[in-house]
């Protein structure tokens, strides 16, 4: 299957999910189909985020990964010295990251960032293109809920998909528009860089970095 039909296929299902009613249904039924080898995880490229990698900083507090598909960049942030919980809607998911990485220190747990576990703070949250795969009521949560998770003294860091305000959504995933990503500060976090950039794809894709502060 090639990425254009594995992409193709992805957005059918969160078609289908979506006028279901159903905001997150469709990536179980990806990543368990992919498990069985019916399908491949578009966004599942095995390897820790390039941009996250240029950006974060070695540490030693707690952190979380946000939507953490199959582990790639929960492992880095371990490797870095972090402690970590990478969680995920999808239960298939997050077998095949624990089977991926045998002995981790990584927490790796099912839970839904639109009702997350009562009294999760921490010092570092990671959300790299889970808001970008969800839409209009389920979108805002994600966002509201993703900077609820950040401890007192905490940072957050956001990668994102980009577009400019009059330029169309297209297609999943969902680009997000400064807005969007000015939004994660509304829970009371500070914006310490919100910017744009062209990462290295061929060809090149406009992307976000955002980093806020609960001071
Ligand atoms: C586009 S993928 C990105 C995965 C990974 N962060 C990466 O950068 O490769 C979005 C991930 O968010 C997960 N996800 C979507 N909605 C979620 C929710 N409400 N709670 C937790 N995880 C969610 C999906 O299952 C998927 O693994």
């Amino acid at each position: 299957m090639s990425d254009d039909e594995s992409r193709a296929s992805a957005r059918e299902m969160a078609a289908r999910s979506l006028a279901s009613g159903d905001d997150t249904g469709w990536f179980e039924a990806l990543y368990s189909a992919a498990a069985e080898g019916r399908a491949i995880v578009p966004w599942a490229d095995l390897a820790a985020n390039p941009d996250l990698v240029e950006r974060v900083r070695p540490g030693s507090g707690s952190a979380v990964v946000v939507g953490c598909g199959l582990g790639d960049d929960a492992e880095y942030l371990a490797s870095l010295g972090w402690k970590v919980t990478a969680f995920d809607v999808s239960p298939s998911a997050v077998e095949q990251a624990r089977a991926r990485f045998g002995g981790s220190s990584v927490d790796y747990v099912v839970a839904d960032l639109l009702a997350p576990p009562a009294g999760w703070a921490f010092d570092l949250v990671v959300e790299i293109y889970t808001v970008q795969v969800l839409t209009a009521g389920a979108r805002r949560a994600a966002i509201a809920n993703t900077a609820a998770l950040v401890a007192p003294g905490g940072t957050l860091l956001v990668i994102a998909r980009a577009r400019a305000d009059d330029e169309s959504e297209g297609l999943m995933p969902w680009p997000l528009t400064r807005g969007e990503m000015e939004s994660f500060a509304d829970g009371g976090l500070r914006p310490v860089t919100i910017a744009d950039f062209l990462d290295g794809e061929d060809p090149p894709v406009r992307r976000w970095h955002g980093e806020f502060r609960r001071d």
